[in-house]
């Protein structure tokens, strides 16, 4: 009975930390949203306010308390060391370890025992997580294999490298980086050998349908340069694009707009900048001052507009996304053929430049510390890719 009983709770326990996992980062769809008062508040998640690290953060009143298993388990002036139990009232009853009642700035959730025990267990081991992959004098840094594609891996795994072996291998604060493939499809949260884990990984192909993307956030850990089909609505937390999105290169054609410039749009456009400027859709006549057009316009908008304008561009210049150049080539040269000009914008830099990635990778790995974490090093490549992502324009040929 005892062995079978052992048995039963090692093979359980990584599935019970991976949901644990789930519903600490608001991906699980089995929990009732959070109460505050008697208000339903969907989208408020652990990591939200405690952190991905669960080391909470904030000062004064505004303080969010640290919820790591060693936070938890250890008493402290204002209250006794939790238990599971003592936690899973915490959350249901908004009482703390002491009996007192938290305020409402920590939500109340509809949270069964066995969802509790899964959180308890994923908060004893996140710290841990947070870590693995650094040691006290290596870092493993994996490039992503996805199946089928091994040649791909093997290239970005070398050049990737030899990018690295440019720069001087550097060692950062006292540690070595180490390249290795990692296969995607074998990465899981509960991996029983946490010693294999890298702490990042890079260049992970995204597909259409957003498989690899859901893997990857499942399982945790920091991703940089992705490519492949990279979601339009941008990206999860957890995966750092280092080109601009096409949100970053819409803002950069809008940049563009001066007095003599219409904007031509099929679907609404977000951000504080062109509520001053007017938006045209396809069809509607393009006024007589304008010089210069700026299409952000899908396929089909893009031959809506051409049929109802191409006959009266002469002299006006367009401007657009370099993709749409790309994906619409004849279209795009039946209306070069009449305006004067036509510019593109595209992102700044293959996403598979290893230079590019290995200097962020050093950047981030400096600035997030000896103390590294995932959190620091995801909150570092964060502060740099807003530095670095650029957008360029085109002139697009005859
Ligand atoms: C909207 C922000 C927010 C969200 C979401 C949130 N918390 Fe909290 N949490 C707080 C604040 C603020 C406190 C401190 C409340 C107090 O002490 O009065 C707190 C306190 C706690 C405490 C007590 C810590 C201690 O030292 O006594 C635990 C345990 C806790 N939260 C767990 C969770 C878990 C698990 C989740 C997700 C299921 C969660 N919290 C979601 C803000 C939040």
């Amino acid at each position: 009975m005892i062995v079978a009983a052992i048995a039963v709770s090692t093979a359980t326990s990584p599935r019970a930390e991976e949901q644990g996992q789930a519903l600490y980062f608001g991906r699980a769809t089995d929990l009732s949203p959070a109460r505050i008062g008697k208000i339903e508040q969907r989208g408020l998640t652990c990591a939200g306010c405690h952190g991905r690290d669960a080391r909470g953060g904030g000062e004064g009143r505004s303080r969010i308390p640290a919820i790591h298993g060693a936070a938890l388990g250890t008493t402290t002036a204002e209250r006794p060391a939790y238990d599971a139990a003592r936690f899973h009232r915490a959350l249901i009853e908004g009482h703390d370890s002491g009996g007192r009642t938290m305020s409402i700035a920590m939500p109340r959730f509809a949270m069964s025992a066995v969802q509790a025990e899964a959180l308890w267990r994923f908060l004893a081991t996140v710290s841990d997580r947070e870590r693995t992959g650094v040691s006290a004098n290596r870092i493993r840094i994996g490039v992503a294999a996805t199946a089928g594609d091994g040649q791909a891996a093997q290239r970005n795994l070398d050049s990737l490298s030899a990018a690295w072996k440019a720069r001087g291998r550097p060692a950062i604060h006292g540690r070595e980086v180490d390249f290795v493939a990692v296969a995607v499809d074998s990465l899981s949260p509960a991996s029983s050998d946490a010693t294999l884990q890298p702490f990042l990984l890079v260049a992970p192909m995204l597909d259409r349908d957003g498989q690899t993307t859901m893997r990857l956030q499942q399982a945790g850990l920091p991703v940089l340069a992705p490519y492949g089909a990279l979601p339009a609505d941008g990206m999860p937390a957890e995966i750092v694009s280092l080109r601009a999105g096409d949100r970053g290169v819409t803002a950069a054609l809008l940049a563009l707009a001066g007095p003599r410039t219409s904007i031509v749009a099929d679907a609404p456009l977000q951000g504080g900048q062109i509520e001053a400027l007017s938006v045209l859709t396809p069809g509607v006549p393009l006024p007589a001052e304008t010089q210069r057009i700026v299409l952000l316009l899908g396929e089909a908008g893009l031959h809506s507009f051409a049929a109802v304008h191409r006959s009266h561009l002469a002299g006006r210049t367009l401007v657009l996304p370099l993709s749409m150049v790309e994906s619409q080539p004849t279209l795009v040269g039946d209306l070069l053929a009449v305006a004067a000009d036509v510019i593109a914008a595209r992102p700044v830099g293959d996403p598979l430049d290893m230079r590019v990635t290995a200097a962020a990778l050093e950047a981030a790995l400096i600035a997030a510390g000896r103390d590294l974490t995932r959190t620091t090093m995801l909150e570092a490549l964060r502060a740099r890719r807003q530095q670095s992502a650029g957008v360029e324009f085109v002139r697009v040929q005859r």
